[in-house]
């Protein structure tokens, strides 16, 4: 009995507790900015890894185009057909170009059928029915030769997609191009390349391109990965990474100087993430920098996103050798530093910054931010940036330092390094997070007690792991995309201390990966966003400049009752923008009154953001499976009656008058 009762009372008390968190409104206090939100605070994280860069945004189609790789033929295959005799040879002079040693002569021995090399691609060569093409290439006759090179692209069965003529003259290397238009679509065309006559040519630099480039830029990237990064009128753009920057080895790091310039001097390295996983192996992932710094800076700039290049700090990935380079031979390092800010910001009379100009950018790409090491640990850590940070800050007091505290946002290593960050006073600290969707939702209050006098914090790589960390079974459902919104609340209702957000990694080939879950999908036609991807875009578009009190019971609303929500102005605009999001599966119907916002617009608009089903995924097939949907709100003086949508993130917009 005395059970019962104290069963019946609990119930009660819970029904009346529930009954009075319903009649309670929402408040948000328009004239009340608690801190500005920085023009930085949701960016974007760039790394090539998944096959982000070459075989993804970097639009060449050949794959090992200058038999660099380590086994120089990957990719290629010799084309023998209809009784051809012939030969290829791979050569290696390092005298004509020591960041290109390599080359191919192919040798004809009889006038029989079909005989030339031909290309894989990556993962095939997606091909655009009605687009233009740009092939080109270096070539040479060899003596006595007459080799005339037919190209084309093949489709499924044999069909002939494309074609051309090139007909390279003398024992010079020269560049030859030539363009065809695509009779058809293809995922996974392949592309020949047919020596006709007589005797043996050299070949190297052999290249495809479409013409429907981002920009229209000739040998430049992909329009409609491109117009992804766009649409989020992203804040800031982090590159090259991610690990890729420390590398396996120093001698394997990513070294800026030496991927700019003419792209056939841009020697090519491994991919760190070749052999990072045994279960998703890529030996056929190599760096080719036709995507370099010129062109990382040159998206930035196109994008109106701040750009944040990262580099090594003289360790290699401490999860691989961790070689450390001995502190009294850092200069190297620094020196690149110091050339980069000159490349990035000196004008065209300097060394670097002529450099810049030389490759079509005269006017200084402003760089204002720097990141010195990726996710590094340990003491080795600190003695090293201390070193770039005294020498850096002294001769450009004006940029501001990125440090780390490592891959892990919690625990001994996090505790030591935030500890001695902090006592130097840096300036900004980049966190790294991937953890599962409770970890999110549970840590929408990390920032609360954040020192607002110490270091500011940059997000720098975050994602809901739905299974594990690296985990190939993770996916980009929307439980982790919900969580992720639920816990960037807590970033924006912090944006005193953070200034800067980005989820990681950016890019998956849908063949090609070897991390998953990622924000945007390609395969070699196609991209869509993903839950995760919307839930960035909506935090990005809708960022405001000043965040006010969102309150529920006078409190920061920080996942009770499975709500969450931020709420900013816009001094520009005039508007008022909520973001809530509920994890629950149940609608809350909430009453929200604005303080201080004066007379609002009757009408409003709503983004909302939804499914009910916590592992719906977008894929090549549903693109927009989820993705947000627009509604219009009514306002009634300063109250607004909303139902939240179960598993929602909604974002509200409302002109002040
Ligand atoms: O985003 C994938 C990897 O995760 C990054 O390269 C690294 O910084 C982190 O460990």
């Amino acid at each position: 009995m005395k059970n019962q009762l104290r069963y019946l009372s609990g119930f009660l008390m819970s029904v009346l507790l529930t009954l009075t968190l319903h009649a309670q409104p929402l408040v948000v206090k328009t004239d009340q900015p608690i801190a500005e939100i920085q023009p930085t605070m949701w960016g974007l994280f760039f790394e090539d890894i998944n096959m982000g860069a070459d075989g993804g945004i970097y639009a060449e189609l050949i794959k090992n185009r200058s038999f660099e790789f380590d086994t120089p033929m990957m990719g290629w295959k010799e084309l023998k057909q209809n009784g051809a005799e012939g030969s290829i040879l791979i050569h290696n002079a390092e005298l004509i170009n020591p960041a290109n040693r390599r080359y191919v002569r192919i040798k004809r021995n009889n006038d029989n059928g079909t005989y030339g090399i031909t290309n894989e691609g990556f993962r095939g060569m997606g091909i655009k029915e009605g687009n233009q093409y740009d092939f080109s290439i270096l070539a040479r006759q060899h003596e006595g030769s007459h080799i005339t090179l037919k190209v084309e692209v093949v489709g499924k069965g044999g069909k002939v997609l494309g074609t051309a003529t090139v007909s390279p003259e003398g024992r010079e290397w020269k560049k030859y191009k030539a363009s065809f238009t695509a009779s058809g679509t293809e995922l996974k065309a392949k592309f020949n390349i047919i020596a006709e006559g007589q005797g043996a040519i050299d070949l190297d630099m052999i290249s495809l391109f479409p013409q429907d480039t981002w920009k229209g830029r000739p040998e430049g990237l992909r329009a409609d990965m491109v117009q992804m990064l766009d649409d989020m009128k992203p804040g800031f753009f982090r590159f090259p990474g991610g690990c890729i920057v420390e590398g396996r080895t120093l001698d394997e790091r990513f070294q800026w100087k030496k991927t700019i310039g003419p792209i056939e001097e841009r020697a090519l390295i491994v991919n760190r993430w070749n052999t990072e996983f045994m279960h998703r192996h890529t030996p056929d992932y190599y760096q080719s920098f036709g995507l370099g710094f010129f062109e990382y800076f040159q998206i930035a700039e196109d994008i109106g996103a701040e750009p944040l290049p990262i580099l090594n700090c003289g360790m290699a990935c401490q999860f691989n050798t961790g070689e450390v380079v001995p502190l009294d031979q850092l200069g190297p390092y620094i020196q690149d530093a110091l050339d980069l800010i000159e490349f990035a910001n000196g004008s065209a009379e300097t060394t670097w910054g002529k450099k810049r100009a030389d490759m079509g950018h005269p006017a200084p790409f402003n760089m204002k931010y720097l990141g010195i090491g990726n996710e590094q640990w340990g003491e080795q850590y600190i003695e090293r940036y201390k070193i770039f940070e005294a020498i850096l800050k002294e001769k450009h007091p004006e940029i501001v330092l990125i440090s780390t505290t490592g891959p892990f946002p919690e625990g001994e290593e996090f505790d030591y390094l935030d500890k001695e960050l902090r006592e130097m006073n840096v300036e900004i600290i980049d966190e790294h997070y991937y953890k599962p969707p409770q970890w999110f939702r549970e840590n929408a209050t990390r920032y609360d007690n954040y020192d607002r006098n110490g270091p500011k914090i940059f997000a720098g790589e975050y994602a809901a792991q739905s299974v594990a960390i690296a985990s190939p079974d993770n996916k980009n459902n929307w439980e982790c995309a919900l969580a992720e919104a639920a816990f960037m609340t807590g970033l924006e209702r912090n944006a005193e201390v953070v200034v800067m957000a980005s989820y990681a990694p950016l890019f998956g080939h849908t063949e090609g990966w070897q991390w998953t879950p990622d924000l945007i999908w390609a395969d070699n036609l196609d991209v869509y966003g993903t839950p995760n991807y919307y839930v960035q875009k909506l935090f990005s578009t809708n960022r405001g400049t000043h965040v006010v009190p969102i309150l529920l019971n006078s409190e920061a609303i920080t996942g009770q009752n499975d709500l969450f929500a931020t709420a900013a102005v816009d001094k520009k605009s005039k508007d008022v923008i909520l973001k809530i999001v509920n994890t629950s599966d149940k609608a809350i119907e909430r009453e929200i009154q604005f303080e201080g916002a004066g007379k609002l617009n009757a009408k409003g608009t709503m983004q909302l953001l939804r499914s009910d089903q916590l592992d719906a995924v977008n894929s090549i097939g549903q693109p927009k499976a989820v993705s947000p949907v627009e509604e219009s709100v009514r306002v009634k003086g300063d109250k607004l009656n909303l139902s939240i949508a179960p598993y929602s993130l909604s974002v509200v917009k409302l002109k002040m008058r």
